[in-house]
């Protein structure tokens, strides 16, 4: 078994997005600006985005967080919006998700231009990443790929079984994983709460994606011998013996999938760092085209 090593990965990407950033800045451009929207206090969403704006200053980007209350109405937030798509300082932005039940998430990911949805939500992005078109990818399913490509795991003609349908992950996941280039050519599966004989499906994947949000949902028992596994599980389970009172645990039991595994994810350490050294790659990539790259 070999770990699928997302923290060692995601410094690589980011090195690469540093130098990138100094080159940029060297020749009189101004380094890439992600802003940030996020709405309330849910803990979740602030670490995260804590965390992603951490990630943006140490390879030298800029970045803007703007943080409304719980109770902002959704036309403020959607004129909110509107500014960011018309200040031309910032290359692209995301407003973190979940937001309050009075806001509709659809309205709001519509509202985002997709030349500056570097979330990859807007249905212009998803549609064009469907046709294999030049487009934002949601930077779960973009961040997995990358650390596929970066371990040269071979996918072509193997069976990809993701196991959650969601728009963030399970959806795009099994269409980068079906392009006909690579990684990809994929014979893909997607499986879900109500997929008959689930463990079955399971064990018939080469390479199967975790990413249904139970934890420790995949036990030895779903795995065939050899398989690729990727866990994009990030689930808080009571620990006692914890400082904090829980403990972070993935979709998939980790010690005995391990042993039945070719490769494996570890959580934490594996698809999470990806996803932020991902956002951080997509924000380039809409800088470059400010530039004209
Ligand atoms: N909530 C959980 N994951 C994400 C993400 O990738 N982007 C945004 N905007 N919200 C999220």
């Amino acid at each position: 078994m070999k770990l699928l090593d997302g923290k060692a990965i995601s410094k690589e990407l980011r090195e690469e997005l540093a130098a990138e950033v100094k080159e940029m800045v060297g020749k009189g451009e101004r380094p890439p600006h992600l802003a940030i929207v996020l709405v309330g206090n849910n803990p979740a969403s602030e670490t995260y985005v804590n965390a992603k704006v951490k990630a943006c200053k140490n390879i030298g980007y800029e970045t803007s967080l703007m943080h409304f209350p719980a109770d902002i109405s959704q036309e403020l937030l959607l004129s909110a919006i509107d500014e960011l798509n018309e200040n031309e300082d910032i290359d692209g932005f995301i407003v973190q998700l979940p937001l309050p039940a009075h806001i509709e998430d659809r309205t709001v990911i519509e509202r985002v231009l997709p030349g500056k949805d570097v979330d990859g939500f807007h249905p212009i992005n998803v549609g064009r990443m469907s046709l294999g078109l030049d487009s934002f990818v949601s930077a779960t399913p973009g961040g997995i790929v990358e650390m596929i490509k970066r371990y040269g795991i071979e996918t072509e003609g193997k069976h990809c079984v993701v196991l959650g349908r969601s728009n963030i992950v399970g959806g795009p996941m099994s269409i980068l994983m079906r392009r006909n280039t690579y990684p990809g050519n994929c014979t893909v599966t997607i499986a879900h709460s109500r997929t008959q004989n689930l463990a079955e499906v399971c064990r018939s994947a080469d390479i199967l994606v975790a990413a249904i949000g139970k934890p420790e949902f995949v036990t030895a028992d779903m795995v065939k011998e050899g398989a690729v596994v990727i866990d994009v599980g990030i689930n808080r389970i009571d620990d006692a013996s914890r400082e904090r009172g829980y403990r972070l645990v993935g979709d998939v039991a980790f010690d005995p999938v391990a042993e039945k595994s070719s490769y494996i994810t570890p959580v934490p350490g594996g698809v999470g760092p990806m996803t932020i050294a991902y956002l951080l790659n997509n924000t380039m990539i809409a800088a470059r085209k400010r530039i004209g790259q």
